[in-house]
């Protein structure tokens, strides 16, 4: 597991840009995961800044993202995928037939999991970029998942949909469920950027790093990823000792 610890936001987004520059520069068509969330945004905005000045090209990668929620279709500004349009792709020469995110209004939820399971079965990410919840939870594997979960529906947790109200109008349009990658999904990408800004994220990344790994903290499993890049900013990282800074 590699830790790094961004001065700034500027910092922050060039550090995880980077990541998946160094990516697709190795493998053009590679398969990239993305995650939504306040805590990404500082990386999408430098990967546009690069792909304007020609250092990265998303036109033969394939994207996709861990999480969209229940009941949103795919225009509504909440949606997960209004959000990678607006924050990245429509801004970037990302081919929109290569993209895959599962849809918050299909009318077989079951069968929507079940196509999205074998999209991912069929096309191992390359890069995996995963949000820190909180509450631990990694894309929506809300605490006391099963660590072998595939794409699942989830109700979400009181304390996601809390924390998540500051992009609704209230509490009360919060969507209370959502499709999610599973934890295995999210393991078997070949290499993960895991992501926390903030002191309100101090507690659950100290635990991240060295509590017991154990599905009443999903993000746990980071641990045993072989190649995890874990990058932070300073509030987030406030909490951990001082021999894992250096
Ligand atoms: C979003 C997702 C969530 C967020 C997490 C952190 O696609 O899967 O797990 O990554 O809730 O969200 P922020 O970055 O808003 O604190």
């Amino acid at each position: 597991m590699q830790l790094i610890i961004a001065k700034d936001s500027q910092q922050f987004g060039e550090i995880g840009a980077n990541v998946v520059c160094q990516v697709v520069k190795n493998k053009p068509n590679a398969v990239l995961g993305f995650a939504t969330g306040s805590t990404p945004i500082a990386i999408y905005e430098k990967l546009v800044e690069k792909y304007q000045k020609g250092e990265i090209s998303f036109k033969n990668a394939f994207c996709c993202n861990i999480d969209e929620y229940v009941g949103l279709d795919k225009n509504h500004p909440q949606s997960y995928a209004y959000f990678m349009r607006k924050h990245l792709f429509d801004h970037v020469d990302v081919n929109f037939d290569n993209v895959e995110i599962p849809s918050g209004i299909a009318k077989n939820l079951l069968e929507e999991c079940k196509r999205y399971k074998e999209f991912l079965a069929y096309h191992p990410r390359d890069l995996q970029i995963v949000g820190l919840g909180q509450n631990g939870h990694i894309g929506f594997n809300e605490p006391y998942t099963p660590l072998g979960s595939k794409t699942h529906v989830v109700c979400l947790s009181k304390s996601t949909i809390e924390a998540n109200s500051r992009f609704f109008t209230s509490v009360n349009h919060v969507p209370t469920k959502a499709i999610t990658m599973g934890i295995t999904e999210l393991m078997t990408a070949k290499r993960l950027l895991v992501l926390a800004c903030g002191r309100h994220k101090a507690e659950v990344v100290k635990d991240m790093i060295l509590g017991a790994c154990h599905p009443h903290l999903p993000c746990s499993v980071v641990q045993l990823h072989p190649d995890a890049t874990i990058l932070l900013d300073s509030q987030s990282a406030s909490l951990l000792p001082d021999y894992l800074k250096e």
